[in-house]
C-alpha cells in the first residue's frame, strides 16, 4: 500500500476546525500533530514489543520486512522529512538512509542488509522523535507548502500508522501463538437492512482541496458526474462467500479475468487467503489464532480477481472508485460531498471499526452510527474496499511532497482501494483517501462490496 516511499506494491476526534475542513490556530495545530504522532508511535511500541529480538529481526514472509526495518524506516523517514527538512537541521545517520530507503531495495532482499538491530533502532527512532517533538515546538509556518496546516507532520503520522498496518500484515502471516490481542468489536443490534442502495445518477465532488492532511492523490476536488447505481448495502461477507465457492467459484473459468484464473490455477488457490477445511469446515488462522470462519462478518484476504470474480458469479460488478466516493461523501439532500459517510465529524468508536481497536472486521451490518446520508454501511473502517479502478490521478493533480509519492504507482498495473480496514488509523482514513496495490495482492486486509448500474433494472 500506499506510504510515504514504501508500498506494499511490490500497501480523533480533536474538536479542532479540521473536522470542517477551517483553518487551525498554532496552538490547536501543535496540539492535533503531538496527538497524531503519539498515536502512531503508542502503536508502533505496541507492534514492536509484542514480540522478542529474534521475530523483530525474522522475515515472516518475503512479502514483507523485518519488523525491524520498519521500525528503523519509520525513524528515518521522520528524520528526513521533519527534522532534515522543515527544521534544516543535518543527517543524524546519513549512513544509514539507504538501507531505509524503500526503492533502492526490495522487501525480500532487506533481510540481507546490515540493518540496525533492535535495540539501535529503538534508540534511532526514539531520538528522532525526541528532536522532532522540538521542531514542533518551535516551528512557524514560513510560507512552505510543506508546513501548511502543519501537513509535514501530518504526513508523517499518516506514514508511521500505515507501516503500522504493513506491520500488522507481518503479524498476520507470522507463524506461532498469538502475540496480539484486542477485544471483539462492539455488536450492534441487528435490524434488517436492504441488500442495496441506490445512489441517484448526476454530477457530485470527488477528491479534496481543503482537508489539511489530505495526500497528493486525493487532491484536487473536482465534479464527477456519476450515474445512478446500486450499491450493497454491507460489504460481501463470508456466509455469500462460502456460497460462491460451494457454487464451483474457483473451478469455472468463466467468472475469472484471465490473469486471475491463471493466479488460482497456479498456486491452487480455492479460498481466501488464510482459510483450510477441516473435517467440512471451513477455519481461518487470524493473528496466530485458528478458528470457524464466521458467516456474518466481511470477507477479508481476497484478491481483486476474486472479488471480480465473486461479482460476476452474483450477475453484478465491482463499483468504480467514482461510485464508491459518491456513495461515501455525496448527501444528496444538501449536495454537499462530506469527509465522512456521517457527515464532517473525525471518526469515533461508534462510527467505524478502525484503528486496530479489534483485530477483525464487525459483523456486516454494524456501527449504524457510521452509515451513509442513503444508509450504506460500514464504508470507512472494517475492510479495504477493491474497486473496479486503476490508480489515476485526479484532473489537476500535481505531485506533492515529491513524486514518489504517488506519481510512480499511477497506470493499469494498481487497482484501487478505499475506506480502510480495522488496522487502519483515523489519521489515514477519509472519505478520499486512495490506497493502491496489486490485483493479486491477498494478504492486506482487503474485501469487496458489490454494485449494479441502475440503467439496467
Ligand atoms: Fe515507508
Amino acid at each position: 500500500m500506499t506510504s510515504t516511499a514504501d508500498t506494499n506494491t511490490t500497501t480523533t476526534d480533536t474538536a479542532t476546525g479540521a473536522a470542517t475542513g477551517g483553518r487551525l490556530g498554532p496552538e490547536a495545530l501543535r496540539e492535533r500533530a503531538l496527538e497524531a504522532l503519539t498515536t502512531a508511535r503508542e502503536r508502533t511500541a505496541l507492534l514492536t514489543d509484542s514480540v522478542d529480538d529474534g521475530e523483530l529481526t525474522a522475515q515472516h514472509s518475503p512479502l514483507m520486512s523485518p519488523l525491524v526495518w520498519d521500525l528503523a524506516h519509520i525513524g528515518n523517514q521522520e528524520e528526513q522529512w521533519l527534522w532534515r527538512e522543515v527544521a534544516g537541521r543535518d543527517a543524524l545517520r546519513p549512513e544509514i538512509d539507504p538501507l531505509y530507503d524503500a526503492f533502492a531495495h526490495p522487501r525480500s532482499e532487506r533481510p540481507s542488509l546490515p540493518l540496525l538491530g533492535p535495540s539501535e533502532a529503538r534508540a534511532y527512532a526514539a531520538d528522532v522523535r525526541t528532536r522532532v517533538l522540538d521542531v514542533l515546538t518551535e516551528v512557524r509556518p514560513d510560507g512552505r507548502p510543506l508546513l501548511d496546516e502543519g501537513f509535514a507532520f501530518g504526513m508523517i503520522a499518516q506514514h508511521e500508522q500505515q507501516h503500522d498496518e504493513t506491520m500488522l500484515i507481518t503479524h498476520q502471516l507470522r507463524k506461532g501463538p498469538a502475540a496480539l490481542d484486542a477485544p471483539p468489536p462492539p455488536v450492534h443490534p441487528a435490524t434488517p437492512l436492504p441488500a442495496e442502495v441506490l445512489i441517484p445518477g448526476g454530477p457530485f465532488t470527488m477528491g479534496t482541496s481543503d482537508e489539511p492532511w489530505a495526500l497528493d492523490n486525493e487532491r484536487p476536488a473536482h465534479v464527477r458526474t456519476v450515474p445512478a447505481f446500486h450499491i450493497d448495502t454491507v460489504p460481501v461477507t463470508n456466509g455469500a462467500y462460502l456460497a460462491f465457492m460451494a457454487d464451483g467459484g474457483y473451478t469455472e473459468r468463466r467468472w475469472w479475468q484471465p490473469e486471475g484464473w491463471a493466479q488460482i490455477r497456479e498456486h491452487g488457490i480455492v479460498a481466501p487467503l488464510f482459510w483450510r477445511q477441516e473435517n467440512g469446515q471451513w477455519l481461518r488462522r487470524r493473528f496466530g489464532v485458528t478458528e470457524p470462519v464466521p458467516e456474518d462478518e466481511p470477507v477479508v484476504h481476497v484478491s481483486w480477481y476474486e472479488a471480480d470474480a465473486y461479482a460476476r458469479w452474483v450477475g453484478r460488478r465491482l463499483p468504480t472508485e467514482a461510485e464508491w466516493e459518491k456513495a461515501a461523501r455525496h448527501d444528496p439532500v444538501t449536495g454537499r460531498s462530506h469527509r465522512y459517510p456521517w457527515g464532517d465529524a473525525d471518526p469515533g468508536p461508534d462510527h467505524a471499526n478502525l484503528g486496530q481497536r479489534h483485530l477483525r472486521p464487525a459483523r456486516a451490518g454494524s456501527y449504524p452510527a457510521g452509515a451513509s446520508p442513503l444508509g450504506v454501511r460500514q464504508l470507512i473502517g472494517d475492510v479495504w474496499e477493491w474497486t473496479a479502478s486503476d490508480f489515476l490521478p485526479y484532473p489537476g493533480f500535481r505531485a506533492f511532497p515529491y513524486k514518489e509519492y504517488s506519481e510512480v504507482f499511477f497506470g493499469p498495473d494498481h487497482k484501487v482501494l478505499r475506506g480502510g480496514s480495522f488496522a487502519v488509523d483515523a489519521v489515514a482514513c477519509r472519505g478520499t483517501f486512495r490506497n493502491w496495490d496489486y490485483p493479486v495482492r491477498r494478504q492486506i486486509f482487503a474485501g469487496f462490496r458489490t454494485a449494479r448500474s441502475a440503467e439496467l433494472d
